[in-house]
């Protein structure tokens, strides 16, 4: 198809598309801190019932509805009452890998960073430490309430990867399982309720690892699970058969991530392996969500999404090499290294 052809969108529309992005994601982010989604989740309400609910103001909640009516999020019927959509659904708080919490940082840490991507583009700094004064990780162990917006924001955005990695990766035969900066556990609890016989080892920033507690227990796999804080610009935890990280070194430059690596080296068993999951860029023009997640890496982190020679550079610098690459149903891969 040509753009000379009826009925395929002008470049001027798709522009016009491209630019205007952010009012969908701001829209979203007010809809989803004010818990619209939850609100509807019983059936279709008044905007009155809505704004009264959620403290608003109800002729803008009612035009902040509509607009998101129109691209799907939710559907106004003939009596003016609101309801979900199958799209809308994936804000409530209560689905699996819901993305509410991601809505909400989206709009509010994220949004700020990504409002100084020129600075970013131009200095090679990172719009996070320049707005808040401190590395993020630094910024979330002293704010809880985002901290706990992130972790289950990294569910949001990651959390369906998870089914499609334990697809794409052959766990069995696997002893003990260590999730580098697993987070609050959720990839480790599906791989242990997937593979029965399975240990597990959780390793993160000690204020994290408290917070995993719960929901491993609530997974039913706490008794499987040694939970370990910890830095691991500092040190890895031994007692593992096989490592995983999954989005750990996308978050890092190459300096920082060699030395997360060398601590992995020093206790990945010789007849062990590293797992990473991160996506990896191809080659050309294709679209592809890491190309641009790679500006939150810009922005936010410091770190960068990496093509699979920079990994294979990165890794054996790092005392890995790096021996397959898998393709999984979700954008990432399962890129599996062995120790050298
Ligand atoms: C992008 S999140 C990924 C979380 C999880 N692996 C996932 O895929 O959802 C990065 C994780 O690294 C952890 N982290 C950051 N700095 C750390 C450090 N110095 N030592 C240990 N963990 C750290 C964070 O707490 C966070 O859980």
């Amino acid at each position: 198809m040509t753009a000379s052809q009826p009925n395929y969108p002008s470049p001027q529309a798709v522009m016009m598309r491209l630019l205007t992005g952010y009012w969908m994601s701001q829209a979203l982010h007010v809809a989803a801190q004010l818990g619209i989604a939850d609100l509807l989740k019983d059936g279709p309400q008044t905007v009155a019932h809505l704004a009264a609910a959620s403290g608003s103001h109800e002729r803008s909640l009612y035009r902040l509805l509509r607009g998101l009516a129109g691209e799907g999020v939710f559907a106004e019927d003939e009596q003016g009452r609101f309801a979900l959509t199958p799209l809308g659904e994936c804000l409530r708080s209560d689905v699996p890998n819901s993305q509410r919490s991601l809505a909400i940082m989206n709009g509010e840490e994220h949004y700020r960073c990504w409002g100084e991507l020129l600075y970013c583009v131009q200095t090679g700094k990172t719009a996070f430490d320049k707005l808040y004064g401190q590395p993020i990780f630094d910024y979330l162990a002293s704010h809880p309430r985002q901290a706990r917006i992130f972790d289950e924001g990294m569910v949001g955005v990651h959390g369906a990867e998870t089914k499609a990695m334990l697809d794409a990766y052959d766990f069995q035969g696997i002893g003990t399982l260590a999730d580098i900066g697993g987070g609050n556990g959720s990839l480790l609890a599906a791989t242990l309720q997937r593979h029965p016989s399975l240990r597990g080892l959780l390793f993160d920033r000690p204020d994290v690892i408290e917070r995993a507690k719960g929901y491993l227990q609530a997974a039913g796999v706490e008794s499987r699970c040694t939970l370990k804080g910890g830095n691991f610009f500092e040190t890895a935890p031994s007692g593992g058969d096989v490592y995983l990280m999954r989005h750990i070194i996308h978050d890092w430059n190459d300096e920082q991530s060699r030395t997360i690596l060398r601590n992995c080296r020093k206790v990945v068993p010789s007849t062990g392996k590293l797992l990473m999951i991160e996506s990896v860029i191809p080659p050309g023009n294709e679209p592809c969500f890491a190309k641009m997640l790679d500006l939150t890496m810009l922005t936010i982190p410091g770190g960068m999404e990496r093509t699979e020679s920079e990994y294979r550079a990165l890794l054996a610098s790092a005392g890995f090499h790096l021996s397959r690459i898998l393709p999984t149903a979700a954008h990432v891969d399962v890129i599996e290294c062995v120790p050298v």
